[in-house]
């Protein structure tokens, strides 16, 4: 606090990174046993962004980086901390946070790496902005960063046919006035852990000749079961944040969802009374990013205009651990 004034957090720049490379489902049509009408009616998923063979996930976070930072009008040595959320790391360690620290020469930042399945991006910024309310930190950079097209097996249509690459990174900065982040939520149910996740390569199962003949390299998910968690998480997490704040649905202006899929999205913004005009979507060209989802989701709609300074911006997602969360924003137009 400074005098009466709480100080608050927000973000001061923004900006993403996704591969050239396009897989449409028809191309995915010729892959597995789908059909581009499956894809489409039970997603909204109409393509995606695959990451080159030598792109690993330190590459898209650093060329999402660099513009945030551009963005932002912030100098590398001006970073007191790097969190990636990821759950596509270059190695098991070091943390990628740690690649993108040395390649981006932030000489004074810490850095570590978030695990919190597609929920990372959010747990990541609400980790920052800790750390900027209580006066820990005065500039931290946040990427979400997925190559999930390396952990695909792309002989099985249940997963395969939902993911793809990208990058978005934020710099979180204290921000004048009543704007920033007003509250979040962050939640768990590890008892749904089997329901997504990729069992080899780890402690569990180290890699071994063994381990990749049963295909434990690769993600496994139970898709009506992840389903079933992420509408009750959506409506959960966003009623938990809202309370937190003292608002009510009514107050909210755009919802930036998880892109997981269209009929969740849809779902959830129902649920808020939102048009569709005032939720982001771009599950459509992307899939499911993962942790780049949020940050992609949200830079189109500021890009295009559909967020103004002083809006009430929602964010929510879920993902692998099951994890949730929520983040409620009094946006700042910081690029005025
Ligand atoms: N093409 C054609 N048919 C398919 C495909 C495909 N790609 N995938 C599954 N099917 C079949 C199934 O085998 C099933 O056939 P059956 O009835 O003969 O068994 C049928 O389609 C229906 O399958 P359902 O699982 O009931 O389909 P559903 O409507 O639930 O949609 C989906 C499946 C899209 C996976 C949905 O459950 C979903 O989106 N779940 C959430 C997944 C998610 O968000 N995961 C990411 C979480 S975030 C993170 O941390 C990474």
């Amino acid at each position: 606090m400074v005098g009466e004034q709480k100080i608050r957090a927000g973000i001061v720049g923004l900006a993403t990174y996704v591969p050239e490379r396009v897989l449409t489902n028809s191309d995915l049509q010729k892959m597995v046993d789908t059909s581009d009408e499956w894809i489409v009616a039970r997603t909204g998923i109409r393509e995606r962004r695959v990451a080159a063979p030598e792109e690993a996930t330190s590459d898209l976070a650093y060329q999402a980086s660099v513009k945030a930072l551009d963005d932002a009008g912030v100098k590398p040595d001006e970073i007191d901390l790097i969190i990636t959320a990821t759950n596509t790391p270059d190695m098991i360690f070091p943390a990628t946070a740690c690649l993108l620290q040395d390649r981006l020469g932030a000489k004074n930042a810490g850095a570590f790496d978030l695990l919190a399945g597609c929920t990372g991006f959010i747990y990541a910024v609400s980790v920052a902005s800790q750390f900027i309310e209580a006066g820990n930190a005065s500039t931290v950079l946040v990427v979400g960063s997925e190559v999930l097209t390396k952990i695909m097996n792309w002989q099985d249509r249940n997963t395969c046919v939902l993911f793809g690459d990208g990058a978005g990174a934020v710099v979180i900065r204290r921000v004048p006035g009543d704007r920033g982040i007003l509250s979040s939520a962050l939640g768990a149910d590890g008892s749904g852990a089997y329901h997504l996740y990729m069992p080899g390569g780890g402690s569990r199962h180290p890699i071994s000749a063994e381990v990749i003949e049963q295909g434990l390299q690769f993600t496994r998910m139970n898709g009506r079961e992840v389903f079933k968690f992420a509408v009750r998480a959506m409506e959960e997490g966003s009623a938990k944040v809202l309370q937190r704040a003292g608002l009510s649905v009514s107050d909210i202006d755009f919802l930036i969802p998880h892109q997981a899929n269209i009929r969740i999205i849809e779902h959830a913004a129902k649920k808020m009374n939102l048009p569709m005009d005032r939720v982001a979507v771009n599950v459509d060209r992307y899939g499911n990013t993962s942790t780049a989802s949020i940050p992609l989701a949200l830079e189109e709609s500021l890009n295009s205009g559909k967020i103004k300074d002083g809006d009430i911006v929602i964010m929510v997602g879920f993902g692998a651990g099951l994890t949730w969360a929520g983040m409620l924003m009094k946006w700042y137009d910081y690029r005025r």
